[in-house]
Parts: C-alpha cells; sequence; structure tokens
C-alpha cells in the first residue's frame, strides 16, 4: 500500500510540542507524525475544528504545523530534520514580528 521513502531506521529525533518524536531521515514531517499517532496538526481559525494531513501532496493545506518558529508549514512537503522544533497550530499562524489582526 505505502512505501517508506528514505531510510527505514529510525536515526533521528524532532520534538512536538516539547515530545521527543523518533524520525526516519528522508521522509516527510507529516508522514512521521502520523506514525507516532499525532492527533491534530492544526485547528482552524473559525471553528477551531482539529485537522490532520488529507492528501499527502500540498493540496489540502490541512497539515499546517509551525516548523522551527515559522506557521502555515506544509508538513506533508517538508522532511524532517534532526533536532527540528514543531508546533501545533491553534488557530491561524503568526509571524514574529508581524500583526496580522
Ligand atoms: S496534507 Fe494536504 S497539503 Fe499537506
Amino acid at each position: 500500500m505505502f512505501e517508506p521513502v528514505g531510510s527505514a531506521e529510525v536515526t533521528i529525533t524532532i520534538y512536538l510540542d516539547g515530545r521527543a518524536i523518533p524520525a526516519r531521515a528522508g521522509e516527510s514531517i507529516a508522514a512521521c507524525l502520523l506514525r507516532a499517532g499525532v492527533t491534530h496538526f492544526r485547528t482552524t481559525p473559525v471553528s477551531g475544528a482539529r485537522r490532520l494531513p488529507y492528501c499527502m501532496i500540498g493540496h489540502c493545506f490541512d497539515c499546517l504545523i509551525e516548523i522551527d518558529g515559522i506557521g502555515s508549514r506544509q508538513a506533508c512537503l517538508s522532511q524532517v530534520e534532526n533536532g527540528m522544533k514543531l508546533r501545533t497550530q491553534d488557530g491561524s499562524a503568526t509571524i514574529p514580528g508581524v500583526d496580522l489582526q
């Protein structure tokens, strides 16, 4: 059904909301977090509904997450990097130094 991309060995660690998650070099953040059982990557700005990756090819934007301090990044199109810090995105993204209100 699905073929792993990159190494099949868990060799690096990423962090989601401070939780250490083992990752495989070369895989997408979305694949790694789904395998780890993460229940949502973001909540919507209007209703607060929880969202998880849907398309895994960059079209639906349900995988938006904060990566190393930058919000609204697509987890399905971004590869894991050792020590990467992710944060669940609640509502709209924030950009340091920019007031989006
Ligand atoms: S899962 Fe659809 S854009 Fe990432």
